[in-house]
C-alpha cells in the first residue's frame, strides 16, 4: 500500500503545484504532482526551403513513435506543435520563443542546420528548457557551449567525418579535394574529417565551399575537374545533395575522381533522385536502410507502411527522440515540472535503435552510436547504400581539439 497523505498535506502539495503551473515556471517551487494536460513537443524544423524535407521525415519519424505507444506517455496525451525554421537562425530563435512562451511546450526538438542551433542555444539554456537537437551537428553544443538542458540525439558533425579521414586515406586515396556548404556545419564537418586524414599522412588537394542552397554547382564543379582529383570529400545535404551529386556525374567526374563524404549527401531522401550518378560513392553515416537488426526491420516496414516511401536517418533520429521522451515520461510518471529529474532520467535512457546501440554521454548529453560506411551498389536496378565497414561506440570528444 502506498503512504496516505493527510488533507492538509495534499492541499499544501496541490497548491504549491498549481502556482508553478500558473507562473509558466518562473519560480523554482517542483510540482509535486504531473499534470495531466496533454504534453506538448515544439518541433522547431525547416518545412520549407534546402532542407524541408529533412524536416518533414524527423517529424514523420517521432509521430510513428508516438502512433506506436497509442500517442500516450506518462499517463499524458502527446502533442507536437510544429514550427517552421526556414533554415534561418533569426526565424529560428523567434519561433523558439514563441513555442516556448506562448505554446508552453515541455519539450523542444529540432533544429536541422547547425547555425539554427547556435542562435536558440542561449535562449534554450536561460529558459531551462529540455531541446532534444534531432538534427543539428554543431560541435559546440556537445563542448563549449553543452548545458544541462540539452541533449542530442542526432550526431555532432565531428562523429561523422573523423572516423572517415582516416580510413580514406588508408583504403581510397592519399590526396582528396574537399568541398561543402558554406556555414558552421560544412565547415566543421571538413575540418573534423582533417582532423583524421592529415595525421594520418593525407594530403587536402584543394577545397571549395559553395553557398548553402546552391542550385548550379558548375563553377565549382570547373574548379574541381582543373585539378581531376584521385578522389573528393564532401558535405552536402537535402536538395544541395541531389544537385551536387547528379552535376558531379554530368561534368564527367566520375570518371577521374572518386566521391566519397558525409552520408547525408548519399541518403534515401535524395538517393532515388541521384539514381546512377551515386553508384560507386562512400559515405559514413551512424545509419543505413539495409541494417540488419529487428529494431530497423520494424521501423523500415512500419514507416514505410505509414508513409508510402523509404525512411531516412533524419526519420530515425525524430523516431529515436520520440522514444527518448516517451520513455522520459514513463519513468517520471508524466511529471515535466522537475528538470532536474528529467534531465537525470533522460541521461540514462539506453535502448536498441535502428541504427544499432543508442545511448547519451553522460558528460556531454551527446548520443554514443556506430558509423557505418556505406557504398552505394545498384541491387535489382536500385542504388543501394550496403555496409563495408563500421565503427562501433563513436563518442564526441566533448572538446576541440587545438592544432
Ligand atoms: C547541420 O547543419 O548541422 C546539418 C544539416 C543537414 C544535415 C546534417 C547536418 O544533413
Amino acid at each position: 500500500m502506498g503512504k496516505k497523505i493527510s488533507r492538509r498535506e495534499f492541499v499544501k502539495k496541490t497548491i504549491l503545484a498549481g502556482s508553478t503551473i500558473a507562473a509558466g515556471g518562473m519560480f523554482n517551487a517542483v510540482p509535486l504532482f504531473a499534470s495531466t494536460a496533454p504534453v506538448r513537443v515544439g518541433c522547431i524544423l525547416p518545412y520549407s526551403k534546402v532542407y524541408a524535407v529533412l524536416g518533414e521525415s524527423i517529424t514523420n519519424g517521432m509521430m510513428l513513435y508516438f502512433d506506436e505507444v497509442g500517442g500516450k506517455a506518462g499517463g499524458r496525451k502527446l502533442e507536437i506543435i510544429k514550427e517552421d525554421d526556414e533554415v534561418n537562425p533569426q526565424v529560428g530563435i523567434r519561433k523558439t520563443k514563441k513555442l516556448v512562451e506562448n505554446d508552453k511546450v515541455d519539450f523542444l526538438s529540432g533544429p536541422v542546420a547547425s547555425n539554427v542551433l547556435m542562435a536558440m542555444r542561449n535562449y534554450v539554456h536561460d529558459s531551462k528548457t529540455i531541446l532534444l537537437v534531432s538534427n543539428a551537428g554543431a560541435d559546440a553544443v556537445t563542448r563549449e557551449h553543452k548545458s544541462p538542458y540539452i541533449f542530442r540525439t542526432s550526431f555532432s558533425n565531428w562523429m561523422i567525418n573523423a572516423p572517415m579521414g582516416e580510413w580514406i586515406y588508408k583504403k581510397i586515396s592519399k590526396e582528396v579535394f574537399v568541398t561543402a556548404a558554406d556555414y558552421v556545419a560544412g565547415h566543421q564537418m571538413i575540418d573534423s574529417f582533417k582532423e583524421g586524414f592529415i595525421p594520418a599522412g593525407g594530403k587536402i588537394v584543394g577545397e571549395v565551399y559553395p553557398p548553402l542552397g546552391t542550385n548550379d554547382f558548375g563553377p565549382y564543379l570547373t574548379q574541381i575537374a582543373k585539378q581531376k582529383p584521385k578522389a573528393i570529400y564532401c558535405f552536402y545535404a537535402g536538395s544541395d545533395a541531389a544537385r551536387f551529386v547528379k552535376q558531379f556525374d554530368e561534368f564527367g567526374l566520375k570518371k577521374t575522381t572518386k566521391l566519397t563524404g558525409a552520408g547525408f549527401m548519399l541518403e534515401e531522401d535524395v538517393l532515388p533522385a541521384e539514381g546512377k550518378a551515386a553508384v560507386g560513392a562512400i559515405s559514413g553515416l551512424h545509419w543505413l536502410l539495409g541494417l540488419n537488426n529487428p529494431q530497423n526491420k520494424k521501423f523500415v516496414k512500419e514507416y514505410t507502411k505509414k508513409f508510402k516511401t523509404n525512411p531516412n536517418v533524419y526519420a530515425v533520429q525524430g523516431y529515436d527522440t520520440g522514444r527518448v521522451i516517451v520513455e522520459a515520461l514513463n519513468k517520471t510518471g508524466g511529471n515535466t515540472g522537475n528538470k532536474q529529474k528529467l534531465i537525470e532520467v533522460i541521461k540514462n535512457i539506453k535502448f536498441a535503435s535502428p541504427r544499432g546501440p543508442f545511448e547519451f554521454d553522460k558528460i556531454t548529453h551527446n548520443v554514443i552510436q556506430n558509423i557505418y560506411i556505406r557504398e552505394v551498389k545498384l541491387i535489382g536496378g536500385k542504388p543501394t547504400n550496403v555496409e563495408i565497414d563500421v565503427a562501433k561506440g563513436v563518442r564526441d570528444p566533448g572538446v576541440t581539439k587545438k592544432s
